[in-house]
């Protein structure tokens, strides 16, 4: 412990300064048109079933309809995707996957093009944390490249790789 630089801070000052990966997690409704939003609390959570989480906030424009759609996608965002990261974190929702590059999966949720892997998941289980939904996906497939992520800290995105 550091006396000259220690000092009590928020939760979310804390988890600011504590470096992850971005992703975008998107859906589609039905055949429709695809929506999605930048997400930081992804991670893994069981190896046997093989089971992903995000946590969702409930007030988010996406909320609703992505914990009522069978199936989802994580696109994990390569190191020259920060303009992905940023147009998928800003109003409005509608329109963010204009102009950019996707695919539909194999599930039907959109992957997003040039990202350093994906992870497509059927809908395992939603519970209820505080002011977000924990969404736990079953990863029904995996898709890595050799590609370096993007990185977010301190509200800043840079790439792993430098
Ligand atoms: C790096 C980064 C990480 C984020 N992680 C999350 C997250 O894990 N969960 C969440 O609900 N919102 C997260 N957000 C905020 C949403 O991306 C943002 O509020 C977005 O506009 C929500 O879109 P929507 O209102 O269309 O659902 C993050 C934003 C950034 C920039």
């Amino acid at each position: 412990m550091d006396q000259q630089t220690d000092r009590d801070a928020s939760l979310r000052e804390v988890m600011s300064s504590y470096p992850t990966g971005v992703t975008i997690v998107a859906a589609r409704e039905g055949r429709g048109e695809p929506f999605g939003l930048t997400v930081n609390s992804f991670t893994s959570l069981s190896l046997d079933p093989p089971l992903v989480l995000v946590c969702i906030g409930q007030s988010s424009a996406s909320h609703d309809r992505l914990i009522a759609s069978d199936a989802f996608s994580v696109s994990l965002l390569a190191g020259d995707q920060g303009a992905i990261a940023g147009r998928f974190a800003s109003d409005p929702s509608e329109g963010r996957f204009d102009e950019i590059e996707w695919e539909v999966g194999s599930l039907g949720a959109p992957l997003i093009g040039g990202s350093m892997a994906w992870i497509e998941c059927s809908r395992y289980e939603v519970l209820v944390g505080g002011d977000h939904s924990i969404l736990v996906g079953r990863v029904e497939r995996a898709v890595v490249t050799g590609r370096d992520a993007l990185v977010y800290q301190r509200g800043r995105l840079s790439s792993l790789g430098g």
